[in-house]
């Protein structure tokens, strides 16, 4: 086959995509004649004038990619406009680089952009004459005030034959569904995200050792997660030692691990506003005792079960019905439960032991955007959507609870995405008992 010579059209560079402005234009298309208004996060102090990090809206992020406070999207008559800081020398000393609205538009693709100043002076014009608002009410104090400030002046110019929209509808919905198929250009970042994460998992368990605190492996993960260019943490990391694993959101992180017990690691980083989610237990010591072994292999068990039920067409909850077959059965063996599985599971009884859900949504937000029941119907799952498989078994001391069995807490959790036929794993830290050995084995060869 020979090449076939470029036309100079061919040759032309392109424009990059940006998918946020394939997203804008899903949304334009959805709102028709109404008007959308997606204000980007406000700063948050964390005490007098030092603020806390500044992260961005999600669902600002999702339609802009734009970093920076103190700006709004407005999507209208099939144009996506942007209000932003204004440049300023001054204030770019100390606070750094800010784009302005012209270089905004050019590096964003906008098709206007506008100090965020005039925001409220324009606004009533841009919601003039509109049949519906888009806004999501109760997100920012500010932002409604200043929606419900331009709603009463479009009120105001009756006289002059304009109308304000005669429905408000809560854009944050249409955006939910949206975001809850993953678009390609998402699915590379969490997979750099679940890739850094892993890393971070490895790291803590080579470098765990008797005697060290559970701030110590906090501190492998935040390195590497740093070192490999994440944001830091997509949520506080939970490092909890022995019977700390028994409390679900563990995250003082700063007692001594126990020497002969387990420690569960959840912990998953942020990569350009993507979370990753992964969750891991092991020995301190790195070797399982052939009770934790047993109790490890349930909980691997339910998670390949879990994993084995997801497919395009099965309920949210096919998942989590799997898995607390898996752990019931292994409470059963185990003698923490008495009874059959049919009934232990109809009961609820198996809860006592394993009380929280197997999954949920994942992707700017480690809680992601996404309805789970419509109705008393799960959601179908479907291609594109990624969750996480997360069961767990936690033991807290009792009278009726064999004593060798007291203080375990174990959660095995990947992120998944669903494919045509059924899902792939995409998270890959040492996950069965001779993977995480080897693992901790190799943390330790040539160690002082
Ligand atoms: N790390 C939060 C969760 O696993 O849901
Ligand atoms: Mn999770
Ligand atoms: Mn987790």
């Amino acid at each position: 086959m020979t090449a076939e010579p470029l036309s100079p059209k061919k040759a032309q560079p392109k424009k990059p995509c940006r998918p946020q402005a394939a997203r804008r234009k899903r949304l334009l298309a959805h709102i028709g004649e109404g008007v959308a208004v997606i204000p980007a996060a406000t700063e948050k102090m964390r005490n007098r004038d030092t603020p806390y990090p500044y992260r961005f809206d999600s669902d600002f992020w999702y339609l802009t990619a734009f970093p920076e406070p103190d700006a709004a999207l407005v999507l209208a008559d099939g144009r996506s406009i942007l209000f932003c800081r204004e440049k300023d020398a001054a204030k770019e000393v100390w606070e750094g680089f800010r784009y302005g609205p012209e270089a905004a538009k050019e590096v964003f693709g906008f098709d206007a952009a506008f100090p965020f100043s005039s925001l409220e002076a324009q606004l009533p014009q841009l919601l003039a004459d509109r049949s519906a608002l888009w806004h999501s009410l109760g997100q920012d104090a500010e932002s409604d005030a200043r929606i419900i400030r331009a709603l009463n002046a479009v009120r105001g110019m009756c006289r002059t034959g304009k109308r304000p929209p005669a429905r408000i509808h809560d854009v944050r919905q249409t955006l939910d569904a949206m975001r809850l198929i993953k678009d390609a250009a998402e699915l590379v970042l969490m997979q750099e995200a679940a890739d850094i994460a892993a890393a971070g998992h490895l790291r803590a368990m080579r470098a765990c050792r008797p005697g060290k605190f559970e701030h110590e492996l906090e501190a492998e993960l935040i390195y590497e997660f740093r070192r490999r260019g994440a944001a830091g943490h997509a949520y506080a990391p939970i490092v909890a030692g022995g019977g700390n694993a028994c409390v679900l959101h563990y995250v003082e992180n700063d007692k001594r691990l126990p020497d002969a017990g387990l420690v569960l690691i959840d912990a998953g980083c942020e990569v350009r506003g993507y979370a990753a989610d992964i969750s891991r237990t092991f020995p301190v010591n790195g070797r399982f005792s052939a009770v934790q072994k047993d109790c490890y292999e349930i909980v691997l068990a339910a998670q390949a079960a879990a994993v084995a039920a997801i497919r395009p067409g099965a309920g949210f909850d096919a998942p989590h019905v799997a898995a607390a077959r898996i752990l019931t059965q292994g409470m059963v063996d185990l003698r923490l439960l008495s009874g059959t599985v049919d009934g232990l599971v109809e009961s609820g009884a198996y809860q006592r032991f394993y009380m929280h859900r197997t999954g949920h949504w994942l992707g700017l937000d480690v809680h992601d955007a996404g309805d789970y029941k419509q109705g008393e119907t799960w959601v179908p799952l479907a291609p594109g959507m990624t969750l996480t498989v997360e069961p767990g078994l936690y033991i807290r001391p009792a009278a009726d609870v064999p004593e060798h069995l007291h203080n375990l807490g174990i959660r095995i959790e990947d992120d998944v995405v669903v494919t045509k036929r059924g899902c792939r794993v995409y998270t890959r830290a040492p996950k069965t008992v001779a993977e995480i050995e080897a693992a901790m084995q190799s943390g330790r060869a040539g160690a002082t």
